[in-house]
């Protein structure tokens, strides 16, 4: 075949042609790449409070709750601006026509959660926890408060709750379903021990979704709280894990599919204060 100017110009432009597609799949398709996995990579992690040491979630969880045990109460009043009292005495009243005689509080802390509970006039409160600093605290604020014949905390593990199944006329949490290893074995354990009609309870953290109370509290809750928290509690890490675990837990409807998913029935979602937290009820 002879070559003519014009198979030269041919096969230079179909040269360039192919090096320019190189550079754009080189550009285009490695970002894009790196975002996918990146999601993959997001879908697998665990927040966990110290992302430099070893050990599971659970540990760590512990030992972070164990740490800040001293300041914990102050912090979440000071903190909150003290809604977080509201917020625990609102989610009780849920239970108020229920007249729930044996009420189980899960990650009960320093008690705060079963102390609104008496409210409801039970027979018995029973708290598991599985930070023994939060449950000294706790057990020490319920002497001083006389209520240690009412309010019982133990040592316990929301994911293998050491009670018989249908024991509990409710179930309640506050704060504590996103600090568990895996959500789902906690929930359907919860459900394992409540009587068939009886009732769950949970507060948790959610997300604002509206403008411009979102970003407000977005600035405040990711960058004020935790240098505030960190510097207080002397933890380096607790109020730091606070925003991130928020932001990666399921809430809303997302929340309501998995009580569903466990056996929970007649879901409900409750938002409170603009989303920052939500209440959920279920029913086994
Ligand atoms: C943010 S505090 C909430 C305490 C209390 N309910 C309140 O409203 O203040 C979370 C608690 O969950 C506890 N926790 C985390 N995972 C748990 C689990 N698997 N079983 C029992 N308690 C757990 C922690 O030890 C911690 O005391």
């Amino acid at each position: 075949m002879a070559v003519t100017e014009e198979t030269l110009v041919h096969t230079r432009n179909s040269h360039v042609a192919a090096i320019s597609r190189t550079i754009h799949v080189i550009i285009f398709n490695i970002p894009l790449k790196r975002r996918v996995y990146g999601l993959i990579l997001q879908a697998d992690m665990t927040v966990v409070p110290y992302k430099d040491k070893q050990g599971s979630k659970k540990q760590q969880v512990a030992s972070m709750f164990d740490n800040i045990s001293g300041k914990y109460d102050f912090l979440n009043h000071f903190l909150s601006l003290g809604i977080d009292i509201l917020w625990r005495k609102k989610a009780i009243r849920q239970l108020k026509k229920d007249h729930p005689k044996q009420i189980l509080d899960i990650a009960t802390g320093t008690g705060d959660f079963a102390i609104e509970a008496l409210a409801l006039n039970p027979d018995k409160v029973t708290g598991v926890d599985i930070s023994e600093g939060m449950l000294a605290v706790g057990r020490e604020k319920m002497k001083r408060k006389g209520m240690d014949d009412r309010i019982e905390l133990l040592s316990g593990d929301s994911e293998a709750l050491q009670f018989e199944d249908n024991k509990f006329d409710a179930v309640i949490v506050s704060f504590g379903v996103r600090n568990f290893e895996n959500l789902e074995k906690g929930l359907a354990d919860m459900q394992r021990v409540i009587r068939p009609g009886g009732k769950v309870v949970i507060l948790e953290f959610s997300k604002p979704k509206s403008f411009p109370f979102k970003q407000l509290y977005n600035f405040y809750f990711k960058w004020v709280l935790p240098k505030i928290g960190n510097t207080i509690s002397k933890d380096q890490a607790a109020y730091t894990y606070l925003p991130e675990s928020v932001r990666q837990f399921p809430d809303g409807e997302s929340f309501l599919q998995i009580l569903e998913k466990v056996g929970f029935k007649n879901t409900q979602c409750k938002p409170l204060t603009l989303g920052i937290s939500s209440i959920y009820i279920g029913t086994k």
